[in-house]
């Protein structure tokens, strides 16, 4: 079973960007973080990071023919206007959770509204980088699998 984790712009940042934000943590330290927690449940989490929009569609489209069965996603700052990612994640058949560290219905009215959200089966918010585990968990059990 092949999990794909996707992080959108500004989150190759991390550990140097708004830490009282996003934390100290860096991007390496949360991609090594979900390989490990795949490896001990058996399946194969591969991450990618982009701050272009375009390599990120071509991620998502390309997921199912590579043998992914669900991608987690956060889309950064294009969670709040990408139609073309949203229209991506509505193209592909596996399913998208979306993840932010930040909970995003606390900051500013902006982050509130998110485009691609309606076509994720959930969302994930506040939780930091546990986010992304708990995204885990809950694509292994709307798949019907164990983890
Ligand atoms: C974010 C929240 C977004 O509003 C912001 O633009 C990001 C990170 C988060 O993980 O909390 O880049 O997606």
């Amino acid at each position: 079973m092949k999990m794909l984790v996707l992080n959108g712009p500004n989150l190759n940042m991390l550990g140097k960007r708004e830490p009282g934000i996003y934390g100290n943590n860096t991007l390496h330290q949360l991609e090594e973080g979900l390989v490990n927690i795949g490896q001990k449940i058996g399946i194969d989490i591969v991450c990618f990071q982009s701050n272009y929009e375009g390599a990120l569609l071509d991620h998502l489209h390309q997921a199912e023919e590579k043998g992914f069965e669900g991608v987690i996603i956060n889309p950064g700052a294009l969670t709040h206007y990408s139609i073309a990612l949203r229209d991506a994640i509505a193209a592909i058949k596996i399913p998208v959770i979306e993840v932010h560290i930040s909970n995003v219905h606390a900051r500013e009215e902006f982050r509130k509204h998110s485009v691609t959200a309606p076509e994720c089966i959930g969302q994930i918010a506040g939780f930091g980088f546990y986010g992304y585990e708990m995204a885990v968990h809950a694509m292994m059990n709307y798949l019907g699998k164990r983890g």
